[in-house]
């Protein structure tokens, strides 16, 4: 029977601003968790939370997608939020955007990542577990490690993969989506993941047999919300080995502390800092943004592991320099492009504190304007 791993993931509260949840709202979701393992639900889970949201990494043979796994996945953040507000924690139930759950999680605030599998002879899984960023804070180590050869030795070397793979891209904005091989279509499929606010890489196919190597959560909370509501803060799932990109290539990828949107009030660049889950928490203006990795295998469904994969010294370095970069980017304060863009913020209470100016703004005739921005954006 196929497998599917089920990441979802939710902020139901947090102790002390927006670290990390209380292990009382982990017990809870643990306690719905192996009551349904009990019942014969699901075959195994894992609960954990990296800052201030809870993970629940499940296995079951039902699918992604279906209403059992989603439901209970509702019902354990629902217990998780009613003790943040027994608590009074901070943020109770923050992704629950909505009361009314029909079947699915997805557009009601939580993040999902699903892969269906059949298990291969060992079936060795990465999945990823980020806090103050967003899905498309994925896609540069997603690139690195199935199309940039400078990062996955295998696509050079591993027959099954010379091939190399397609990436679907989907357009947050739009809710459609594109698939584009690699590495033939390299330089578009970057164009567009270049802009990670929009397009995001959501599943990763191996190019000889189609087989799905990877997902990525891909829910935007703004979005959906239509306000600031905190951020996504994503999930990925990472097939390895055999054909697949070793797990040391999937790691290496995250060895650069590239820059993500997400760090305080969710409007502010920093870097991505690999952590051990015992620092899965954030504190330095509420971040930097980090992301743990857990090893697993799967065997007949149960989960093996988790391996805290970058408790590791050989990542002392890129944690040094995501600090340093940290430093430096927060010297910017207020100022782009530590704050996001103009774009970004409109999901942030930004725009109220600028409404209250527009009037006072007065014509200048010092410089003639030839063609008005907001013309130009207009294309009049
Ligand atoms: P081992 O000999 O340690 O199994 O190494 C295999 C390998 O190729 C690691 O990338
Ligand atoms: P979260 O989405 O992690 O709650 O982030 C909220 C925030 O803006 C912290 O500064
Ligand atoms: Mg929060
Ligand atoms: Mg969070
Ligand atoms: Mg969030």
């Amino acid at each position: 029977a196929k497998v599917t791993l089920s990441v979802i993931k939710a902020d139901l509260g947090s102790i002390a601003g927006h670290h990390m949840p209380h292990p009382d709202q982990l017990a809870v979701a643990t306690k719905i968790l192996a009551e349904a393992k009990q019942k014969g639900l699901i075959i195994d889970f894992y609960v954990t939370h990296v800052g201030d949201d809870i993970q629940l990494i499940i296995t079951h043979n039902k699918g992604p997608d279906h209403p059992d796994i989603h439901g209970l996945a509702w019902d354990a953040f629902k217990a998780a939020t009613k003790v943040a507000r027994e608590l009074k924690l901070y943020a109770a139930g923050q992704d629950l955007l909505s009361e009314a759950f029909s079947g699915n999680v997805k557009g009601l605030g939580p993040g999902v990542a699903e892969l269906e599998m059949e298990e291969r002879e060992a079936e060795p899984v990465v999945t990823f577990h980020a806090d103050k960023t967003e899905p498309g804070a994925f896609n540069l180590p997603l690139f690195r490690i199935f199309a940039d050869p400078f990062n996955t030795a295998g696509l050079v070397i591993d027959p099954k993969m010379h091939d190399g793979f397609v990436f679907e891209v989907y357009d947050v904005f739009e809710g459609r989506s594109v698939l584009l091989k690699s590495p033939e279509e390299m330089y578009d499929i970057l164009a567009l993941i270049g802009t990670p606010g929009r397009y995001i890489v959501r599943r990763v196919y191996r190019k000889s047999d189609n087989l799905l190597a990877a997902v990525v959560s891909v829910e935007r909370l703004n979005l959906i919300a239509g306000k600031y509501v905190g951020k996504d803060d994503p999930v990925a799932i990472v097939r390895a080995q055999h054909g697949l990109p070793a797990v040391g290539e999937i790691l290496e990828a995250f060895s650069f502390p590239h820059l993500v949107a997400g760090w305080m009030r969710g409007s502010h660049n920093g870097p991505l800092m690999p952590v051990p889950m015992r620092y899965a928490r954030v504190t330095r203006f509420d971040g930097p943004p980090r992301v743990i990795a857990l090893g697993w295998n799967i065997s007949n469904g149960r989960l093996i592991g988790p391996a805290d994969l970058f408790d590791d010294v050989a990542f002392d370095e890129t944690r040094r320099l995501a600090q340093n970069i940290a430093e430096y980017m927060r010297r910017h304060g207020p100022f782009m492009p530590h704050r996001l863009g103009p774009e970004e913020m409109e999901y942030t209470t930004l725009p109220a504190v600028l409404e209250k100016l527009k009037d006072r703004f007065v014509k200048s005739e010092e410089v003639k304007v030839v063609k008005k921005h907001s013309d130009m954006l207009s294309g009049s």
